[in-house]
């Protein structure tokens, strides 16, 4: 093994072109290949740029050529020589340095490597328990580098953006008080107060308003933010917001920061032109059409209300679920690409989301072939295909059950079908607001009502009214930006008056007294003049993931952690000895 002494690289493995041939040059990097070919040794060198071939020939350098020999994959080298044209036979169009390739006069083995677990190329792609456990291998792969230099681009963007837009950066605590954004907290006991634990921020929502109270107007701050939550492909347990609060604005002044970012994004990340200001739908309208909170509306295939159309009909299950305060919901499918057993493997699967069952109706020339078919008279056949604008080679599909149910299984019926049926055109960005949530939700198990977004949200001004006679009516000034079907980002207008708080406090079922001992410096802080004021957070991880099409925020984050929110290669969380706990006067009790 070598140092590397005074040697310093020219370029990158990537950039040697045929109009630099003759020239010196000296590269650096990883062995990515090696062969052995009639006396000369040919080395493929890889660093995060590329590739480039690299010539050992005993008559240049025997040195060279001897120590090439004992090259294996993954070696680190320094190769210094002369830049030669490829002869006509041996050029290779696949690669940028495909025309060209350094005759080598002297070579370094900086350092040796073990046989990696998995090769280090763009064609494998290896288990993800492996790739997590060797993540810095897995990162030497061109995609990986891809995606975390596109993460890169996109938070130089952002920042470039909202300074531009007079907005500043001011970083908030990371071991603070609980923050209550609907998980559990990851708790950090304090050593000097036995007994006393911080909670990390679930996100900075009570210091970026209390920003405000100070007068910063505008301030954001690309932050990392921690909740113990169940885990799925766009969830992990610490994350990254593009957090940012506005004073003295109104939704639409948040909106048109967010579309303008989301504008600069595209053109200078993605080189597209995107459409604003974007589409804006209540979220009853969300719940109705698509089922859920967050429509995909790359692609149409829009839920139907169909409760009143089928009680009247002798389908004895719908009129029950439908007299029983259910609803009976369905999607049309047009051109019905299915076989019959195809058909019937969607029943199962509307089960596993939760449908008690899934009924069909197929229209043919012939009129419909459906199990239902015998409980529908004529007329009233006649009936449902003029109303739902019915053709021959349509498919509906219906489920019964309570709307939230419905909901449920339709939004998912749809976007499986959606992408089984290639609806969804892959390369779209559409975004979309989704706005007017409900400010309070009841929840059955706590007997209470809990906040929608979080307790610091303002009720719309025009349901004030609502708010002591029917709380779950009372809109919110609150939103979330949608894109391609995935919750990028919410945000609220807040409450900035103290006895207004305190209200939306008691409402929630927070008391005086809890109210004060988690929240009384925010009470404190609105009672000396809080300007209105209003904010959005976005999902930076979920951003990237998006604009890397990854269908998982893994693939953009350089040490994520699994569904068991674990690092397989640190291995945390890890025990830790009796000393260490006894300094924090705390017993495992397991
Ligand atoms: P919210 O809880 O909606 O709002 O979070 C904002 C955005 O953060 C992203 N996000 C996540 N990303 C990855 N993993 C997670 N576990 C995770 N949880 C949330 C989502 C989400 O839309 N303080 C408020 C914002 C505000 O009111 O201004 C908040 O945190 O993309
Ligand atoms: P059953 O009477 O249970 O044999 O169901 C007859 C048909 O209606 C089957 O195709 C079931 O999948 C369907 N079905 C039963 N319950 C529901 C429901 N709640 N919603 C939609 N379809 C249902």
């Amino acid at each position: 093994m070598e140092s590397l002494g005074d040697w310093q690289r020219s370029c990158y493995c990537g950039e040697p072109r045929v109009t630099q041939v003759g020239q010196p040059l000296t590269v650096m990097g990883w062995v990515h290949s090696r062969r052995d070919h009639g006396g000369v040794t040919f080395v493929d060198v890889r660093d995060r740029s590329g590739l480039v071939q690299i010539v050992c020939n005993p008559q240049v350098s025997p040195a060279a050529h001897t120590q090439a020999k004992e090259l294996r994959m993954e070696y680190v080298v320094a190769a210094r020589g002369r830049l030669e044209r490829r002869s006509q036979e041996t050029i290779n169009p696949n690669i940028p340095t495909g025309g060209v390739e350094l005759v080598v006069e002297e070579l370094r083995v900086l350092n040796a490597s073990r046989t990696p677990p998995f090769p280090i190329d763009a064609d494998t792609e290896p288990a993800e328990n492996t790739r997590l456990r060797y993540r810095y291998l897995d990162l030497r792969r061109p995609k990986m580098f891809e995606n975390l230099r596109l993460r890169h681009r996109l938070a130089k963007v952002v920042r470039d953006y909202l300074d531009g837009e007079e907005f500043l950066e001011v970083e908030t605590p990371v071991l603070t008080r609980s923050t209550p954004e609907g998980a559990r907290d990851y708790l950090v006991p304090s050593r000097v107060i036995p007994g006393g634990f911080f909670a990390l921020p679930q996100s900075p929502q009570l210091f970026k308003q209390l920003l405000m109270v100070s007068g910063m107007e505008k301030y954001f701050q690309i932050v990392r933010c921690f909740r113990d939550e169940d885990l799925r492909a766009d969830r992990q347990p610490e994350f990254t917001q593009i957090d940012i609060e506005m004073s003295f604005v109104r939704p639409d002044d948040v909106f048109q920061l967010i579309e303008g970012m989301m504008v600069r994004l595209c053109k200078e990340v993605k080189g597209i032109d995107i459409p604003t200001p974007f589409p804006r739908m209540p979220y009853s309208q969300a719940m109705a059409r698509f089922g859920n909170d967050k429509p995909d509306i790359r692609f149409d295939l829009e839920i139907q209300e169909l409760s009143a159309l089928f009680s009247q009909t002798d389908i004895k299950v719908f009129r029950q679920i439908v007299a029983d305060g259910g609803v009976v919901r369905g999607l049309i499918v047009s051109d019905d690409p299915f076989s019959r057993k195809e058909l019937d493997d969607l029943i199962p699967l509307a089960q596993d989301f939760g449908a008690k069952g899934l009924a069909w109706i197929r229209l043919t020339e012939d009129g419909w072939q459906s199990p239902l078919a015998k409980f529908v008279s004529d007329d009233r056949k006649k009936e449902i295909e003029a109303t739902l604008g019915l053709k021959p080679k349509d498919l509906l599909l219906m489920v019964a059950d309570q709307e939230q149910v419905a909901c449920e299984v339709l939004s998912r019926l749809r976007l499986y079908l959606g992408d089984k049926l290639g609806l969804i055109p892959k390369d779209d960005m559409r975004f979309l607001w989704v706005t007017d949530f409900p400010l309070v939700e009841y929840d059955a198990d706590e007997g209470r009502y809990m906040a929608k977004h979080h307790p610091f949200t303002a009720p719309n001004d025009q349901d004030l009214a609502l708010l002591e006679t029917d709380p779950g009516k009372v809109r919110a000034f609150a939103y979330d930006v949608v894109l391609n079907g995935v919750e990028l980002g919410g945000g609220s207008i807040r409450i900035h008056r103290q006895d207004v708080q305190q209200e939306i406090f008691t409402l929630l079922g927070i008391g005086e007294a809890e109210a004060q001992e988690k929240f009384g410096f925010l009470l404190e802080a609105l009672s000396y003049g809080a300007p209105p004021h209003g904010g959005i957070a976005l999902g930076f991880d979920r951003l990237a993931m998006l604009f890397a099409g990854m269908d998982s925020l893994r693939e953009v984050i350089a040490f994520p952690k699994t569904a068991r929110a674990q690092c397989l290669m640190t291995q945390a969380p890890g025990g830790v000895d009796t000393k260490q706990l006894r300094e924090l006067s705390i017993k495992v009790d397991l």
